[in-house]
């Protein structure tokens, strides 16, 4: 009986600092937010939470949120500057740190190899537009796990490749920037096969379960006429299918609607059996018929629900429908699931008591933790759950302007507190 994982979750230049530290190179995301107009209030992760220099007062708060685990992600050019070559010692030994003090305050470090932070070398040759990425990134994570998995059991491989693809490759809105719209397919295919043979690195090397952590949205079409169904089936399969099919059943979905061949070749790499499926859920998408050319779809929006400060529809039952729908789908195929981001962003500050109350995310958490009970009430296995944040970070093109944390962070000093929510969550951890 394995024990249910209750942390929280964050990334390496969402939280950082420390940019150019240590023998840290230069990632994609230090790049992207460098260029004037890239980012929202032209904020950059240079500083961000400073985590690099406050991790024992990170553990602390976690510590006393009472969590048994966390899921963080290793930043690729601060343990490889270069992408590829020699490790970077001191880069290296601070996740090594990391890992021996959250396993000395009693909580299970979930370490994710690759949270969209490119080493920029890499990307000078095409990121993961190029093939040789993909090798690189295995490389990596083999090094990675010959030094840390006689301590770590659990790997993620890539956050979101979906994200990545879509808004780094096609659309723009992330690093690398690129507006590829469906030509930016081949960087999921070379990001899946990075995550292949990823896998089998880690392996080698002694990690014992192996994950990989998909943004997955329930697709609704918006109405019951063929052609809003045709789009709706377009999008699930670009968003969902397009990342978990391979993975899962060794065939990649038909990809016909984008006037697109799916590749033939390294799904018995892609397909190595993983030992959990990491769900990100943040709101279902309902989808009509294309408006414009480009894509066979187009985003009719959800109407009717309460919505973040982002203005993401709150949907906690859209979590269950999700769960129930990859077991319905996958069957004996889908592995335990893992729900490694959840969580939603309020506009909260700090009051003249000095404390900072966020109903909304309490309501959020209790709403989707219930949904993840009746997931597992009607047969699901589910294993963990994880809120996005611990912190309050920056929010990629959003810059700091948007809070997902339990705790607040003031930007200006970088003090901490923690919100009602983390007292909450404190609570109510553990009844589900
Ligand atoms: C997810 C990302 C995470 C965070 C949340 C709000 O797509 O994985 O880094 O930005 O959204």
């Amino acid at each position: 009986m394995s024990t249910f994982l209750w942390g929280t979750a964050t990334a390496a230049y969402q939280i950082e600092g420390a940019v150019t530290e240590d023998g840290r190179g230069p990632s994609i995301w230090d790049t992207f937010t460098h260029e004037p107009g890239r980012i929202r209030d032209g904020h950059t992760g240079d500083v961000a939470c400073d985590h690099y220099h406050r991790t024992a007062e990170d553990i602390a708060l976690m510590s006393g949120l009472g969590v048994n685990a966390y899921r963080f992600s290793l930043s690729w050019p601060r343990v490889l500057p270069a992408g590829t070559g020699p490790i970077n010692p001191r880069g290296l030994a601070f996740y090594d740190r990391l890992v021996d003090d959250l396993l000395a305050a009693g909580i299970t470090p979930v370490p994710t190899l690759f949270h969209w932070d490119l080493p920029q070398p890499l990307q000078d040759r095409g990121g993961w537009l190029n093939r040789d990425t993909s090798a690189a990134f295995a490389d990596y994570a083999g090094a990675v796990a010959a030094r840390l998995a006689d301590r770590v059991e659990t790997w993620i491989t890539l956050n979101e490749p979906f994200v990545h693809m879509a808004f780094g490759y096609a659309l723009g809105l992330h690093a690398p920037g690129q507006t590829l719209l469906l030509d930016a397919l081949p960087a999921a295919h070379h990001q899946l096969l990075g995550h292949g043979l990823a896998t089998l690195a880690l392996r080698a090397a002694g990690a014992r379960k192996v994950l990989i952590s998909n943004n997955l949205t329930p697709v609704w079409p918006a109405s019951a006429d063929p052609a809003d169904l045709a789009a709706a089936d377009a999008y699930d399969t670009l968003h969902n299918r397009l990342f978990n099919d391979p993975i899962l059943t060794g065939a990649y979905p038909d990809l016909s609607a984008f006037g697109k061949d799916a590749p033939g070749d390294d799904l018995d790499v892609i397909s190595t059996p993983i030992d959990g499926l990491g769900v990100n859920y943040y709101n279902p998408t309902r989808i009509a018929a294309p408006t414009e050319p480009g894509f066979p779809f187009s985003d009719a929006g959800v109407q009717g629900y309460p919505v973040t400060a982002f203005g993401w529809p709150v949907v906690p039952d859209g979590l269950r429908e999700l769960l129930t729908g990859l077991k319905d789908r996958y069957g004996e195929r889908l592995p335990p699931l893992y729900i490694t981001e959840n969580g939603c962003s309020q506009p909260d500050t700090v009051g003249p008591d000095g404390t900072v109350h966020d109903p909304e995310r309490i309501a959020f958490l209790d709403g989707h933790l219930k949904a993840v009970q009746r997931a597992r009430d009607e047969g699901v296995d589910v294993r963990g759950y994880f809120v996005w944040s611990l912190l309050d970070n920056f929010e990629w093109a959003e810059g700091y302007n948007q809070r997902f944390g339990l705790v607040h962070v003031d930007f200006a000093t970088l003090r901490r507190t923690p919100k009602s929510s983390y007292h909450w969550f404190k609570a109510h951890l553990g009844q589900t």
